[in-house]
């Protein structure tokens, strides 16, 4: 059965006189991975922060499981949507582990304070902190590197800590603003299972990201912002189809998946060539198109 998690109503957020949003209706249902793409500037991020706390929508409301959400992100974290960055914020000279203990804090009685000064109640609950960011770790693959500094990771293992950090909070949401930037098909992959094994665990996962190979394998549903629109929404098969969304995309090739789509159209345009010239050379040797084999 499909239960809104999220639900925004007619969302727009404004900058002066700059619409980065403009009226957005949009939902997340349980047990869903739903994709948000759109050229760059389209809005994405600041819609994210619309959902998250982070920006007062203009216009409009966000509920989540029912409730509308107040704007601020930490009580939209302690409601139970968690997210990531577009750029990476982790606190680069705390340790894997205590990047992730830092996550739980709005999850256990100690606040923020007291996890980082590891004050007297913090102690009494971190063993249990510690066996579930340590449940995480593993879940991302970061177990064996718990006591590294976070910035010696190397950055696709960066994201990945985030990714459990954010799942510290214990959300039934996860937000991720293009989790897949810059990092190496193979950890575009790790990635796309990861965010599989998330959702299984029933967390429902929006997702920004302009690989549109990863969106596609991945999504339930995709949604296309443009200039601050929603202009298409539906399943991956129905949003590829979809000429709008390619006009929209027009002068700007998919990043992540550029290399074979233009290295096959080239190929066609070179056979193509190719064909023309062999015809003009049967021509000129007085054959016809029709009998080359
Ligand atoms: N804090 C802000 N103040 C003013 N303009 C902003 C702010 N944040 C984003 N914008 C503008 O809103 C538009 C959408 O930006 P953004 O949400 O970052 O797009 P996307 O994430 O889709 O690339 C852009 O024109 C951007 O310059
Ligand atoms: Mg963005």
């Amino acid at each position: 059965m499909t239960t809104p998690v999220l639900e925004a109503r007619d969302v727009t957020m404004r900058f002066g006189g700059l619409t980065a949003v403009r009226s957005v209706d949009f939902t997340v249902n349980s047990g869903e991975i739903v994709g948000l793409i759109g050229p760059n500037g389209a809005g994405k991020t600041t819609f994210f922060n619309c959902l998250t706390g982070l920006y007062i929508p203009t216009e409009g409301t966000v509920a989540y499981q029912g409730k509308v959400l107040p704007p601020k992100p930490h009580l939209v974290t302690q409601a139970g949507i968690a997210r990531t960055f577009q750029n990476i914020r982790l606190f680069a000279n705390m340790t894997v582990l205590e990047n992730v203990l830092v996550g739980r804090h709005t999850r256990t009685k100690e606040g923020l304070w007291s996890a980082l000064l590891r004050g007297p109640g913090f102690r009494k609950a971190e063993k249990e902190s510690e066996a579930k960011a340590m449940e995480l770790l593993e879940f991302v693959g970061l177990d064996a590197k718990r006591d590294h500094l976070a910035r010696n990771l190397p950055y696709g293992e960066q994201r990945k800590l985030e990714i459990a950090r954010a799942l510290a909070s214990e959300p039934g949401l996860l937000l991720l603003d293009e989790p897949t930037a810059g990092m190496n098909p193979q950890e575009t992959r790790t990635t796309e299972e990861l965010v599989f094994a998330i959702r299984d665990k029933g967390i429902a996962v929006l997702v920004i990201e302009h690989d549109m190979r990863f969106i596609f394998n991945l999504c339930d549903r995709v949604a296309v912002l443009v200039q601050g629109e929603k202009l298409v929404e539906g399943t991956s098969d129905v949003v590829q189809a979809d000429e709008r969304v390619v006009a929209a995309y027009l002068g700007e090739p998919f990043e992540g998946d550029p290399g074979e789509a233009e290295a096959a159209e080239v190929e066609a345009a070179e056979a193509t060539a190719a064909h023309a010239e062999d015809t003009v050379a049967d021509s000129a040797a007085g054959t016809t198109k029709g009998d080359t084999p």
